[in-house]
């Protein structure tokens, strides 16, 4: 007999209501990984909540939940039938990397995301629930995998997060104690469980971040622990109508590879995006800026016009390519606006967000529209993200 994911979901009252929560995540984790060696990592804990419920549980015929419950998977993006290699997702987001790394039959035996909301919109497109904070995660718990992701926080690094920190007076690059130590978490977890290739990806920025000196520290560190480094900075305009440059890093252990994997970095498609096609009909009239807003960003602009520096809004040549949509998106728009004929400029809608990002249409939006639009913001152009992971797949199958 088998059931489907919602079912289940409804049975347990299964809802992500706490960042720290992590029971659901063993729960989902244990469901998604049922033959591939990984359930042990989860078992224990798993069947310790559905024993809470085991009464309830009248579709199990006894403890052994996993061999009796084929799961109907009633969302977007289940895990792949028959998986071609293993993966771990961190800072996981709303899985813009798990999606591509799906896309190219992977299967996610390990995510850590803390956000809520994030956790929300996770579950609700790929059936799983990513644990919480990664520096509380021993590396022991995680099981073996090919490839680790991780899009690390940038706050530290981005122009923005570092003239606001110091404004603020505040430390930033590894002297944050509390983001930019993040990278550590990452080098900690390679080490450990020594994954054939990892892929790392941050703002453009964290190259010259301190002299330099940031972006020296990581790829040292990960040399020091065995690995072949390969850094690119690489747009999404030529997958999506988006500039939006990032640096990736990308390893491969030196034990399995001997600085032989041959790896290059996927050749860019030469193909035009226009902002045009990936815009709704009939938007709702709430994303028009208010004539109160537009006459404020108006103003701002010019007033740094007339100090000599171009900051200001991005009202979008519907032709071209829109500017980056970061995760402050929510708060004014102003970066990517849209002109309407006889009105004043609207703001993308969230829908809008997941395209210029390259999520499908049927990837599902649970959350609030400023929810949506930080997680858009912080989230990565997926097609990229699908054309790296199919070189790095390439340089293990020949490996
Ligand atoms: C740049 S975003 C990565 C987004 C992701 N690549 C995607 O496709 O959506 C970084 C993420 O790290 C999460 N994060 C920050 N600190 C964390 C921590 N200590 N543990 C787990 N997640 C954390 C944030 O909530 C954020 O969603």
């Amino acid at each position: 007999m088998s059931m489907k994911y919602s079912d289940i979901k409804e049975r347990l009252k299964f809802e992500v209501v706490k960042e720290t929560e992590n029971n659901l995540a063993y729960l989902t984790h244990y469901f998604q990984n049922p033959k591939n060696g990984v359930s042990k990592y989860y078992k224990s804990n798993a069947e310790k909540q559905l024993y809470k419920i085991y009464d309830k549980l009248d579709f199990v015929e006894e403890p052994n939940f996993q061999a009796y419950l084929p799961i109907k998977w009633d969302i977007p993006f289940p895990p792949p039938k028959k998986a071609k290699f293993e993966f771990v997702d961190l800072f996981a987001g709303i899985g813009g990397i798990r999606l591509a790394f799906q896309n190219l039959g992977g299967q996610c035996v390990f995510t850590s995301e803390w956000d809520k909301f994030s956790k929300q919109t996770y579950d609700a497109n790929f059936g799983e629930v990513p644990f919480g904070d990664i520096t509380k995660i021993n590396e022991e718990n995680i099981p073996d995998h090919d490839i680790l992701a991780a899009g690390f926080p940038c706050q530290p690094f981005s122009i923005a997060g570092v003239s606001k920190k110091n404004s603020l007076g505040r430390a930033h690059g590894f002297l944050d104690a509390t983001q930019g130590t993040l990278f550590f978490d990452v080098a900690r977890i390679i080490e450990y469980k020594r994954p054939k290739a990892f892929l790392l990806e941050n703002v453009k920025n964290l190259v010259s971040h301190d002299k330099g000196n940031t972006f020296r520290v990581i790829k040292e560190t990960l040399e020091n622990i065995g690995y072949n480094i390969h850094c690119k900075i690489l747009d999404g305009k030529h997958f999506v109508p988006q500039h939006r440059e990032r640096i990736i890093i990308i390893g491969f252990d030196t034990r399995v590879f001997n600085r032989e994997e041959n790896f290059e970095f996927p050749k860019m498609p030469e193909k035009k995006f226009a902002i045009k096609d990936i815009l709704e009909n009939n938007v709702d009239p709430k994303y028009t800026l208010s004539d109160k807003l537009w006459n404020y960003l108006q103003e701002y602009a010019k007033k740094h016009k007339a100090k000599g520096n171009g900051f200001g809004f991005g009202l979008t040549d519907l032709s071209g390519i829109s500017r980056t949509l970061s995760a402050r998106y929510y708060k004014d728009g102003a970066e990517i606006l849209i002109p309407q004929e006889g009105k004043n400029p609207r703001r993308l809608t969230p829908r809008e967000c997941a395209r210029l990002q390259g999520f499908p249409d049927n990837f599902i939006i649970p959350v609030s529209d400023n929810q949506a639009y930080k997680q858009f913001g912080n989230s990565v152009v997926s097609p990229l993200f699908q054309a790296i992971g199919k070189e790095i797949i390439n340089c293990i199958k020949k490996q």
